[in-house]
């Protein structure tokens, strides 16, 4: 490839066209091949999946509902080599289960099955969370990937993982099985990821507090906990919503998931547990004996992503993280050390360097295009033991309760933060808000960076990306200029208060979630949409993006005409060359993304097609993708139940992808 230092002035293909088909549509002139689906074996010691509800070993197959993703490419040596476009180790989440398709007839009940669930079932799914990398190659023009090499593993929801940083050794994290609070189990519900400058991959747990069940009105705790539990969505007396009763069984791998039983001390029971998830997680894709690293300095919160600024020699590390829930925050984490490129390589070490000590921030943005960042330190900003909200006593302390911090400081309620993305060209950052419910986003809780609530049921169902701008290019620095990048909307809907960017049918979308810059400047943007899968299902667009401030004023009037939220700085699309470059099949969300660096291999994750379905019919009244009748992906036993699956995307004549 020839990524220049300069972003290109157009895309090269005529925008794909709205579609409810049941596959994957490209333009014209692009292929795609199915790489990896749930399931599918990583080594040759177990058998092959049959898609069928059989199937045992997840720990040696591919997970579920494929997520995140990163390609690291690999030399001749077995070591990462940046530059490598042919053969590298493709890291991924494993966020969340399909599972109707995972069993052979849905979930068994522990109620009909004489009060737990059976356990192979529960294996299943404690096993098919989590993380996989495995080594994939090009030859002869085809991706595959590469069975029983030294570099494929899997993280799962029960791996052992050691909790580094702050709140390592905190009496919070201290459970039955970590009597010294400096280990965690699993990792579970983890979205977007990230990656290092030394070369490892970051892992980020989202719902993971859904998990627990807190369904015991005998679980005593203090009002400062119960406070906090609360505030992490799991007050008394509650089940999360991806409780799946893994509970029922015995044994403390599984009982750890009743957070309600308190015994005499902490060290008994596994009341904390859940203070062991909720941050960013380090994996060395180089080093499948290492354990996954939980770096607590980055803050706990239903991380989406944790996006790096390009790394400078010389100058701190910063990663920008997104909280995904209705009303939460924006992140930064700024670290204490300088980077030094000597330190590639070094896998988890260098993280102990760069990712356990540093400054935690999150966003506030002003109505009239500025912003600031307010650090999240113990003894700063009134995060002291005096404190209303929280009384804190140590960083850890801040960490654990980081939302109660941010609280305090007056951050922005956000309309649901997930992806980030800085523009390689010139350092600006991107973030999709995907959107918000009536009951969340009021007229009466509007503001600059999150205008909008309309329709039957207010809110923001279409979403919004907004990009901002750091005070003198400086990606550690505490202020920044912020617009809104492009409002979601049906084309077809009222210009004034719903499609205000001006979309058109070839490059309308709705609920923005994955977001990525390649090398060359080119933001791509993924969808998860509910409000629009009536016309068109999940997607990708593309776009040359420009800067922050080039779109001028847009000015509109809300449907409840509050004054002082009228007129905000945005973007016309027709000022944009945004197209859509792919839809997906039924009942999916397209997420995860990761280029290789000539730009001419596309890896993208196809999460849940046949959502929507029924466990009755496993789905295919929705979808039978990537195994419709006939099609030469079919596994040839008859089955077509839906699979998340990666495919990866090339141009028929092997130029760059987009120009
Ligand atoms: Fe797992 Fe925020 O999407
Ligand atoms: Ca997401
Ligand atoms: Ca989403
Ligand atoms: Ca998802």
């Amino acid at each position: 490839g020839d990524a220049g230092s300069e972003t290109p002035a157009e895309l090269g293909f005529a925008a794909v066209p709205r579609s409810l088909e049941d596959r994957v549509v490209l333009p014209d002139g692009y292929q795609a091949s199915v790489l990896i689906a749930k399931g599918d074996a990583l080594f040759s010691d177990i058998a092959d999946y049959q898609n069928d509800g059989s199937g045992e070993d997840f720990d040696k197959r591919s997970g579920d509902e494929h997520d995140g993703m990163e390609f690291f490419g690999l030399g001749a040596a077995g070591v990462w080599e940046p530059n490598a476009s042919e053969r590298g180790v493709l890291c991924m989440n494993h966020e969340n289960l399909e599972d109707d398709t995972l069993h052979e007839n849905g979930v068994t009940d522990a109620a009909d099955n004489g009060g737990a669930r059976p356990q192979v079932e529960i294996d299943r799914e404690i096993l098919a969370h989590g993380v996989a990398c495995l080594e994939v190659i090009k030859e002869d023009g085809q991706w595959r990937y590469v069975k029983d090499s030294a570099f494929n593993r899997r993280v799962t929801g029960a791996t052992e993982a050691v909790i580094s940083g702050p709140c390592a050794g905190h009496d919070a994290l201290k459970t039955k099985l970590s009597p010294a609070g400096d280990k965690g189990f699993g990792t579970l519900n983890n979205c977007a990821s990230g990656r290092t400058p030394w070369g490892t991959y970051l892992t980020c747990e989202e719902n993971w507090f859904s998990y627990f069940n807190r369904n015991d009105a005998s679980d005593a705790r203090s009002a400062v906990e119960n406070d906090l539990f609360a505030r992490y969505g799991m007050g008394l007396v509650s089940k999360g919503f991806s409780y799946r009763e893994w509970d029922t069984v015995a044994g403390d791998m599984y009982q750890r998931f009743n957070i309600s039983v308190i015994g005499a001390t902490a060290t008994d029971d596994f009341r904390n547990e859940p203070n062991t998830f909720g941050y960013i997680v380090e994996v060395d894709p180089f080093d499948t004996a290492s354990k996954p690293v939980k770096r607590t300095a980055m803050g706990r919160f239903a991380h989406e992503g944790a996006i790096f600024a390009p790394a400078e020699a010389g100058k701190p590390l910063v990663y920008y993280m997104g909280d995904d829930s209705r009303n939460e925050y924006l992140y930064k984490f700024v670290s204490a050390a300088s980077w030094d490129p000597a330190d590639v390589g070094m896998g988890t070490t260098a993280g102990n360097k760069y990712l356990d000590d540093g400054k935690l921030y999150v966003a506030i943005f002003n109505n009239d295009g500025t912003g600031e960042w307010k650090e999240l330190s113990f003894g700063v900003n009134g995060l002291d033991a005096a404190n209303p909200l929280y009384p804190f006593s140590s960083q850890g302390d801040v960490i654990l309760a980081t939302r109660l911090a941010a609280d305090h400081v007056g951050a922005t309620k956000m309309d649901r933060p997930e992806w980030a993305a800085v523009n390689p060209m010139n350092g600006e950052c991107y973030l999709t808000l995907t959107n918000n419910s009536g009951r969340n986003r009021t007229p009466d809780t509007v503001d600059g960076v999150n205008p909008r609530t309309y329709g039957g049921s207010g809110g923001n169902p279409n979403g919004h990306i907004i990009r901002w701008r750091e005070e003198g290019g400086d990606h550690a620095a505490t202020s920044f200029d912020w617009d809104v990048f492009l409002f979601g909307a049906p084309a077809d809907k009222d210009a004034q208060s719903i499609n205000l960017s001006g979309l058109t049918a070839d490059n309308d979308f709705s609920s923005p979630d994955g977001l990525y810059f390649d090398q060359r400047g080119l933001l791509w943007i993924q969808t998860d949409d509910g409000a629009y899968r009536d016309t068109v299902n999940n997607q990708m667009l593309v776009a040359i993006p420009g800067e922050v401030g080039d779109g001028g004023m847009l000015t509109f009037t809300n449907d409840f005409g509050a004054e002082e939220n009228t007129t905000f700085v945005g973007k016309d699309a027709s000022a944009v060359d945004l197209r859509r470059f792919l839809v997906g099949p039924k009942g999916c969300e397209i997420t995860g993304i990761t280029m290789t660096p000539d730009a001419r291999s596309l890896f993208i994750n196809v999460q849940h097609p046949g959502e929507g379905g029924s466990a009755a019919n496993f789905n295919t009244d929705v979808s039978t993708w990537p195994n419709p009748n006939g099609d030469a992906l079919s596994l040839g036993n008859g089955v077509s139940r839906p699979r998340s699956a990666t495919i990866v995307i090339t141009r028929e004549d092997g130029g760059e992808i987009a120009l």
